[in-house]
């Protein structure tokens, strides 16, 4: 039986679009207490605006150490604890890695690893003391697969999948789940895809895309599992897409 996420304290990284953003509006209605953290505060404010629940807007630059602690503490000092971690935020650069800029390659190690590891770090102890808790990191299906397109992303997508895969045996006795939610393409922001017509027309109509709902969904799946069961590693992927 789902077990209930009514009055949960979720911090949400990368809220500010696609899936960060779709999962505060189910997890609101769920009844959650939600962080939502990004850098585009202005985003933030219009999402919280329109969800039913309590959330806290902080603004959290996934590079910048200083603001994951801020974050972390001001979700402590407003609810009082911390139930899960959804450590979402990431970028994609893809195409030939030669062609790369550099600084755009450093920067997307420092959002989608070091960003994750520091705000797991960071609430790991929260949850040890109350003896539960949950981190779920957005991976990717290139974290599964070696996909020729992006050698970069996926090199910080599998760095992800081994974190989480070796992270959990070290706090599972500490009644901490970790577990990783990898999707392959969906139809969001990241891809520039924001008109509901052509969302359609990719996900449902060619099934080629995932909607970010199709991935919020799968989150919720893991979030409400009975905590002797733990979704270690789940790929989604749209019905035809070619991996
Ligand atoms: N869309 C896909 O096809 C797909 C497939 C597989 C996996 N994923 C993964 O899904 C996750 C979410 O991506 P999405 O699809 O929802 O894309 P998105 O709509 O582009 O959202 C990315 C989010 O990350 C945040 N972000 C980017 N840089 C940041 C930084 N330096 N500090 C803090 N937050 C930052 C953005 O907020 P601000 O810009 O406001 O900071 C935004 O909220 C990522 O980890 C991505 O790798 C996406």
């Amino acid at each position: 039986m789902p077990v209930s996420l009514a009055g949960k304290v979720i911090i949400i990284t990368g809220a500010s679009s696609g899936i960060g953003a779709g999962a505060a509006r189910l997890l609101a209605e769920q009844g959650c207490k939600l962080t939502l953290a990004a850098r585009s505060v202005d985003k933030l404010e219009a999402l919280a605006a329109e969800l039913a629940g309590e959330s806290l807007v902080v603004r959290a630059d996934m590079t910048a150490p200083a603001d994951i602690e801020n974050m972390v503490a001001q979700t402590l000092q407003r609810f009082g604890r911390i139930d899960a971690l959804f450590a979402n935020a990431g970028i994609f650069i893809h195409g030939e890695y030669a062609d790369n800029d550099i600084r755009d390659i450093s920067a997307m190690l420092a959002i989608n690893v070091e960003g994750v590891l520091r705000c797991a770090h960071a609430v790991i102890p929260i949850m040890k003391a109350q003896g539960a808790g949950d981190i779920i990191v957005t991976s990717s299906v290139a974290g599964h697969e070696k996909l020729h397109r992006g050698p970069a992303y996926g090199a910080t997508k599998h760095a992800i999948e081994t974190f989480v895969n070796t992270l959990r045996r070290q706090v599972a006795e500490d009644g901490i789940r970790v577990m990783s939610l990898a999707p392959a393409r969906v139809a969001n922001e990241l891809w520039n895809l924001t008109e509901p017509e052509e969302i359609e027309k990719v996900t449902v109509g060619d099934q080629h895309y995932l909607k970010v709902d199709d991935v919020v969904e799968a989150a919720i799946y893991m979030l409400t599992r009975p905590r002797h069961v733990t979704i270690r590693n789940l790929v989604i992927i749209a019905k035809q897409q070619d991996v």
